[in-house]
């Protein structure tokens, strides 16, 4: 919290991005006693348990809430379901009918056991674990709902939104509209912090950008703080380039995610001199381990020791890596 406020500590706070999941054996445990991912996530003694899992074996800096981003299509009558080791799969919007199928307001009910997740799980942390919520940022949760499934580069929902902007307009404004009613909600539940997931923002031209990822990004964020002007916020556009820069410009952000291939001198100078920062290891060095772990482990901390840094991957956890290297990363990251 003291970092997302600015300060610059001697020594990086960490947490990773999907750091309950399937790399620890507690979690596939509990995992298996669900039919569902999505029964899962909507049970909140086992969400709440998953959210807690890591905290109790690492003791990470900040707990995240165990969820998915797929929530929303759900409460807004979009049915999701995963396949075992195929990903999400929604009925696909191709047309204006798919729209008009999707409810006119966002069903709260159906995400109340979210918010009870947070309760139980945030009546269980310790007080000096921050607790950080989330969302899909609205491009990215979109680009799911077009496609009905994960894509390579979300070629169905960019086709879309170039065929028929002014109803991707309108699907961008009600997922935005919707993320700052979900938001405020797991506020008032118990969390401190959220995060703005926009996995896909970086296979976008710049108009494009500005207007599917960065305006709603900000929308929600000025939103969500008029209703919480105590909640810190944290953008993760990955891929986001120089658009990082613009990002940490504004007020209503406190944090910006770096992904991996940002070189972080630019980040330093660019981004880290207005806010705080946060990333950006390689998941595929976490999963490699050995000497290229430390060294790179150093090589973040150095360049971005001279402001705020929250120390985290550049993107979610690999299923396969093994719970060894995430000791190695913490033991290393405890002696800085
Ligand atoms: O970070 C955490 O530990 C909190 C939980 C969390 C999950 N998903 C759990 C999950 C968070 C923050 C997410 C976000 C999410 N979900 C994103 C944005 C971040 C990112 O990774 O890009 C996206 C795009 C999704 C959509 C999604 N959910 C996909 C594409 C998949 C399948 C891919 C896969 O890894 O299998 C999921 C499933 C999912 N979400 C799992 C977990 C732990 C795996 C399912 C399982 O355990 O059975």
């Amino acid at each position: 919290m003291r970092v997302l406020a600015g300060e610059t500590l001697p020594r990086p706070p960490v947490w990773l991005m999907r750091q309950a999941g399937r790399y620890l054996p507690e979690y596939r445990e509990l995992r298996s006693r669900a039919e569902s991912f999505i029964q899962f996530c909507f049970t909140p003694r086992w969400a709440a348990e998953a959210t807690l899992q890591p905290i109790r074996r690492f003791g990470f800096d900040a707990a995240i809430l165990f969820s998915d981003i797929l929530v929303i299509p759900e409460a807004l009558g979009q049915k999701v379901s995963f396949e075992q080791g195929e990903g999400p799969r929604l009925e696909p919007i191709t047309d204006a009918s798919g729209l008009q199928r999707l409810s006119e307001q966002l069903d709260l009910g159906v995400l109340e056991p979210v918010f009870e997740t947070v309760e139980r799980a945030k009546s269980q942390l310790p007080p000096e674990t921050a607790f950080i919520g989330f969302c899909g940022a609205p491009w990215t949760v979109a680009s799911y709902m077009i496609a009905g499934r994960g894509t390579p580069d979300q070629a169905p929902a960019r086709l879309f939104a170039y065929r028929h902007s002014d109803l991707f307009s309108n699907l961008i404004q009600r997922l935005t509209e919707a993320s700052v009613d979900y938001l405020e909600r797991q506020v008032k539940a118990g969390v401190e912090v959220v995060q703005i997931f926009d996995s896909w923002a970086g296979v976008l031209p710049s108009p494009e950008f500005d207007l599917w990822c960065r305006k709603p990004i900000l929308e929600i964020a000025s939103g969500l703080k008029r209703r919480c002007p105590e909640v810190r916020i944290i953008a993760f556009a990955r891929g986001g380039g120089t658009h990082l820069e613009d990002l940490s410009r504004r007020e209503e952000i406190d944090a910006i995610g770096i992904n991996t291939p940002e070189d972080l001198g630019w980040i330093a100078s660019h981004v880290q001199v207005r806010k705080a920062v946060q990333g950006n290891l390689d998941p595929l060095v976490l999963l490699a381990g050995g000497d290229r772990l430390d060294s790179e482990v150093w090589r973040i901390v150095a360049e971005l020791s001279g402001g705020p840094h929250i120390f985290n991957l550049g993107h979610g956890i690999l299923p396969n890596t093994p719970v060894v290297h995430v000791e190695r990363l913490l033991k290393l990251l405890r002696e800085v």
